[in-house]
């Protein structure tokens, strides 16, 4: 792809292709001269006092205003209000700000809308598994607006964070394992939530959260520690965040997790030379819950005046929910250790969000001007995108070489519904669901029944109180309905809780007694479609052989039982595919398709397993390979699977140049073929391997993507415009480079195709 995206913002215009570029970025300015202009004319009249009171995020105590926080922000001591969705509350905390206060400068109303405000959409990881930015730009708008509604201007998303561990409750949050497609997919959350004019009615700040690092925490315990070497970081951890920067996101996160001995809210290095100076990022940079104040339980520094210093040092702007800054700042600024000109820097930066957000002009929100919340084309949007995150990952019957899916309607006459999660309104929305209300939801059981044939009958058993349950108690009755019935269908997985923050698992089985449910209901001919509901990839290799369909729904946000039914029925061929890859065992945790050759790479000649080991074999009698003895090598589900009612063959894949010069555009063009009798979705991926660096490359880079439709029985051509540039990398030197040398290329279907197209790069 080409190295476009914009150098000027007139006013946060955002870059409007999918485009994504590794290349250095020329500086920009996130802001309009006018915007900056105003903003510092402010700044020249604030005091001192109100200069710090801009710095100061606090949590609304909830429904009415108490008379503490109404005289603080009369004060200017306050400069965003966090989580308060009551439209009163928000518009009287704005007029006091507004009218009340000597300057009145408007506040910034912050909230978690993460997936969807009240109409859900899956959750971010499901929303990965669509590969659509379209999908996610939308998903991101509604939310916009929904919360807009509400009076809140300022969301904290996407999480960008690359996640590489199932352990990791947050991964949930996130856009999965690959900087690629999660650098397109977050700068369409961003496009999402903010448009092209951050002042429009329905438009709110993005925040890129969590920067840098969190995702690789150590064994996947939630804000562990992250030991990332520089050059990793750059290739791997930081790319979606410079392109959230490059497409004018208008605020960043620090994270509260330790980097490599720095904790990210302290870290000069990460947030002063990477973001602001080599990115020329101008953005609000706020911190995390608190963590300014936790860094001196990190013990980076010895006490609250010191985490002041140590923040602002960095650079970040506002401080969110402790009170490090407000209460040390002046006493810092005295004592010369802080300089007033770099708080001035830090309110510049606020109050020329204020500004680009139209804040000054509108402070307050009329919600006739919004879209009704939950309406029908939002509910439709969040189908569509639920339908679109469920992976198929096993369609073959345990007792013919057949497949399952799709349930022919006609001749089903009765259908087993069994699991906890059938008919769970709540627990399909997911984690991260502050505002999203189980009443809206369809269920699973509900979507079934909406789209069944009148004439079938439809038999449900929870049998579990919730995902966690043991109790055994009622596998007699569902084994009974499943014998009595044509299909079972099995929703099964992870309650909401069990992922998102501080929601870390160090087992990922299903829970409870869920894996003893279907070890029981295998007894039965009837075939058994698995749907997993699930916040993160769980470990599913044992059920394989004891089921005949997986459908890997995620929490598919409140229309997800719909969206089920209708892949179920063959209304729609399922599309998903992976963004993470799906482990075997739990110790094979990191496992990820872009992983390094090593000197002696894994490979099924050099593969023993464990049963098979001679008695006293020799040491280096076993292939002396990166492989584990105990399980196969290979993820279960690689990165980029799944399965589709269709059947689609790859022809004419071709590269426009063997040799190309360093510098220019190339193409890389194929045919994708619709062997089927269904309409149905692609995803199709590519794929290089850079085989030579100064730094080794891995085996398999994500470099292009496309979902494209392709009607039964006929083709459709499909086109990659490529740059030299997007073979760049954090070389040696860690400087961006793309180094002449060797390629292989592949196209298809995941992340496991062969590359067998050589090109070289040259000078
Ligand atoms: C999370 C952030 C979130 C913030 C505000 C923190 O605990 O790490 O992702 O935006 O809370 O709710």
């Amino acid at each position: 792809m080409s190295t476009k995206f914009i150098q000027a913002f007139s006013n946060l215009k955002l870059n409007l292709e999918y485009s994504f570029s590794m290349s250095n970025s020329p500086a920009f300015n996130l802001y309009s001269a006018d915007i900056s202009k105003k903003a510092k004319q402010l700044l020249s009249k604030m005091t001192l006092d109100e200069k710090l009171g801009q710095l100061s995020q606090v949590c609304s105590p909830g429904a009415h205003i108490p008379d503490y926080l109404a005289e603080s922000i009369r004060q200017g001591r306050i400069s965003s209000v966090i989580n308060e969705v009551d439209l009163n509350v928000n518009n009287a905390l704005q007029r006091i700000a507004v009218e009340e206060t000597r300057l009145g400068i408007p506040l910034l109303i912050g909230r978690d809308v993460i997936h969807g405000f009240k109409t859900i959409f899956p959750i971010p990881l499901g929303q990965a598994a669509t590969w659509s930015p379209e999908i996610v730009e939308k998903g991101a708008r509604i939310a916009a607006e929904e919360s807009s509604k509400a009076g809140v201007n300022w969301t904290f998303a996407p999480m960008i964070d690359i996640a590489r561990d199932p352990r990791w409750g947050r991964i949930a949050e996130s856009l999965g394992e690959d900087p690629h497609l999660c650098s397109i997919l977050g700068a369409a959350m961003v496009k999402g939530f903010q448009t092209d004019d951050l002042s429009s009615i329905g438009s709110i700040a993005a925040c890129a959260k969590h920067f840098a690092g969190y995702g690789a925490s150590e064994s996947g315990r939630d804000y562990n520690t992250a030991n990332i070497p520089e050059n990793e970081l750059r290739n791997v951890y930081l790319p979606p965040f410079h392109q959230a920067a490059k497409v004018g996101a208008a605020s960043f996160m620090a994270s509260f997790s330790d980097l490599n001995g720095v904790p990210a809210t302290g870290n000069r290095w990460l947030l002063k030379q990477v973001l602001r100076e080599e990115w020329n990022y101008q953005g609000v940079l706020v911190s995390d819950w608190e963590s300014i104040k936790e860094l001196q339980v990190h013990g980076l520094s010895a006490n609250e005046k010191d985490s002041a210093y140590l923040a602002a040092k960095a650079g970040v702007d506002m401080e969110m929910a402790s009170t490090c800054y407000i209460d040390n700042m002046a006493a810092l600024i005295a004592e010369h250790q802080i300089d007033e000109a770099e708080v001035d820097q830090m309110v510049l930066n606020i109050l020329q969000m204020k500004f680009a957000l139209g804040l000054f002009e509108n402070p307050f929100t009329d919600p006739q001007t919004l879209p009704e919340l939950v309406n029908p084309s939002n509910r439709n949007a969040a189908k569509d995108a639920a339908q679109k995150s469920c992976v198929l990952l096993h369609n073959r019957s345990r007792f013919e070489q057949r497949p399952v899916l799709p349930i022919d309607r006609e001749s089903t006459k009765r259908i087993a519904v069994i699991g906890p999660l059938a008919n769970d309104g709540y627990e399909q929305l997911g984690t991260w669901i502050f505002d999203g209300e189980e009443k809206h939801s369809v269920t699973c059981l509900a979507g079934l029944e909406a789209l069944a044939n009148d004439s079938t009958g439809i038999v449900f058993e929870p049998v579990f109180a919730n995902s966690r349950d043991r109790d055994t108690q009622h596998f007699d009755k569902a084994l009974d309905l499943v014998n009595s019935a044509d299909v079972a269908i099995v929703y099964l997985g992870e309650e909401s809780i069990l992922s998102g923050e501080a929601h870390s698992r160090a087992n990922i089985d299903l829970p409870g007694a869920q894996p003893e449910l279907i070890d029981y209901l295998s007894q039965s001919n009837t075939p058994i479609v698995l749907v997993v509901l699930a916040g993160r990839p769980l470990i599913l290799e044992s059920l394989l052989d004891k089921v005949d369909s997986i459908l890997y729904a995620w929490h598919p946000g409140t229309m997800g039982g719909l969206a089920i039914a209708e892949l179920l029925f063959g209304e729609a061929s399922p599309s998903g595919k992976l963004p993470v890859s799906f482990p075997r065992v739990l110790g094979q945790i990191p496992i990820y398709y872009a992983q390094k050759n090593s000197g002696r790479p894994a490979s099924e000649d050099k593969y023993v397993y464990i049963d098979d080991v001679p008695e006293r074999a020799p040491q280096t009698s076993l292939g002396m390979a990166a492989t584990h003895l105990d399980t196969h090598f290979s993820p279960l589900y690689p990165f980029g699977f799944g399965l589709s009612y269709a059947r689609f063959e790859y022809h004419e894949v071709c590269i426009s140049h063997s040799e190309i010069k360093l510098g220019s555009a190339f193409e890389v063009s194929l045919i994708v073929e619709n062997k089927s009798d269904v309409d149905a979705d692609e995803i199709v991926q590519l794929y290089i391997r850079d085989l030579v660096g100064s730094v080794t490359r891995p085996v398999k880079e994500l470099k292009g993507f496309k979902r494209v439709t392709v009607k039964a029985n006929s083709s459709v051509p499909v086109t990659f415009k490529m740059h030299t540039d997007d073979l760049a990398f954090y070389d040696i030197c860690n400087q961006l480079n793309a180094e002449s040398g060797d390629f292989l290329l592949g196209v298809g279907a995941d992340s496991s195709l062969e590359l067998n197209i050589p090109f070289k790069l040259v000078k």
